[in-house]
């Protein structure tokens, strides 16, 4: 199979990969992992929904499998210890690899333990979540949460290939399929931002195409993860390790980390807090006049047309998000900066006075 798209790293050419889409059985993406591990030994570490769906197309012997629970909780530093425990268990050494099949959570987690077991070993992220394919899987972000601070423990580490099935699509959940349409939004207000050759207008596609996308039209589902991981690429090869350019992928992260950190992991899908971060940022960017009202209305009605509510912010002490937010990788000395709408498909980053973000 050739790739279907190659991450060129300029700087370290031995950090690019290939990224592989198809509609092939899972039984042959199961034989291509095989043939990847043949002489090596792995530890493959599994999200628990997707172990019990596909036991069978997998045959993984049980020695080299670990079963990860399902949720952001999960993505911990008692799981990360008890992953490393068992890659010791299995001897793995620094020629063998890691193979991450699952969401977010699975990839970033199984990602920390590769690069940090004997300070790196190969991995493989085979993301069966619409999230982990247009976003997740695909830029080497690598980490784990702490109780009051999502991802400050990780690091850039870029996987040694990625391969996407899309027929994991078919049995994901509503709220999977939600969370996903999160972080696609996201890429929709920031297109010109990410400085890609080509021209995508993601957010008329989306909002021409919702009908079809939200049925499930899986030529659709495959031009969209092609054309978010087009703009990520293009983010990820200028900027691989966040200096600058790559801030503009946070998009909604500020406060979206913050509402899951107050609810300990547990109330929000990473997508969903991404869509309530950015209804924020759009509200904010609305009444200091960096957007017009025309812009704040085509982003509602992309929201709405994929079906997410507005969520007032109100419901949660502001002084824990505030202080939640101060804490974020983004901040800058205390001060909170955010990544806002500027015009439409473009966004910019911007320090908010704390007195003012949660005014209406
Ligand atoms: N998910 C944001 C990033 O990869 O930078």
């Amino acid at each position: 199979m050739k790739p279907s798209i190659l991450v060129e790293i300029p700087q370290e050419n031995t950090k690019s990969y290939p990224i592989y889409i198809s509609k092939e059985p899972i039984r042959d993406l199961a034989k291509r992992l095989n043939d990847i591990s043949s002489s090596r030994r792995r530890l493959v570490v599994i999200s628990k929904k997707v172990y019990k769906l596909y036991k069978n197309e997998f045959d993984f012997s049980q020695e080299e499998l670990f079963i990860l629970n399902d949720g952001e909780h999960q993505k911990n530093m008692n799981n990360y210890l008890k992953i490393v425990q068992k890659a010791i268990e299995l001897g793995l050494s620094r020629k063998d690899l890691i193979i991450a099949i699952g969401g977010g959570v699975v990839g970033d987690l199984a990602g920390f333990v590769a690069a940090t077991y004997m300070r790196g070993i190969d991995f493989i992220q085979v993301p069966t979540t619409l999230l982990s394919f247009v976003d997740s899987s695909v830029g080497g972000k690598t980490g784990l949460d702490l109780p009051n601070a999502k991802n400050y423990i990780g690091a850039f580490y870029q996987p040694k290939t990625v391969f996407i099935n899309l027929n994991f699509i078919l049995t994901l959940d509503k709220k999977q399929m939600l969370s996903g349409y999160g972080e696609i939004l996201k890429y929709a207000f920031i297109e010109l931002s990410c400085k890609c050759e080509k021209t995508h207008l993601l957010i008329e596609f989306l909002s021409i195409a919702a009908d079809r996308i939200l049925d499930n039209n899986m030529n659709l589902i495959e031009r969209l993860v092609r054309i978010c991981l087009d703009m990520k690429i293009s983010v990820v090869q200028k900027d691989e390790t966040e200096g600058g350019l790559r801030k503009v992928l946070n998009f909604g992260h500020t406060y979206g980390h913050a509402l899951e950190t107050i609810t300990h992991y547990r109330k929000y899908t990473h997508g969903e807090a991404v869509v309530y971060g950015m209804m924020l940022a759009f509200d904010y960017a609305l009444r200091t006049k960096m957007i017009n009202q025309t812009y704040y209305n085509l982003a509602y009605d992309l929201f709405k047309k994929y079906g997410f509510k507005p969520i007032k912010p109100v419901k949660y002490n502001h002084d824990k998000l505030i202080n939640i937010m101060k804490y974020d990788k983004k901040a800058n000395n205390g001060r909170i900066t955010m990544i806002l709408p500027d015009k439409k498909g473009s966004v910019t980053e911007v320090e908010i006075t704390n007195e003012t973000l949660f005014e209406m």
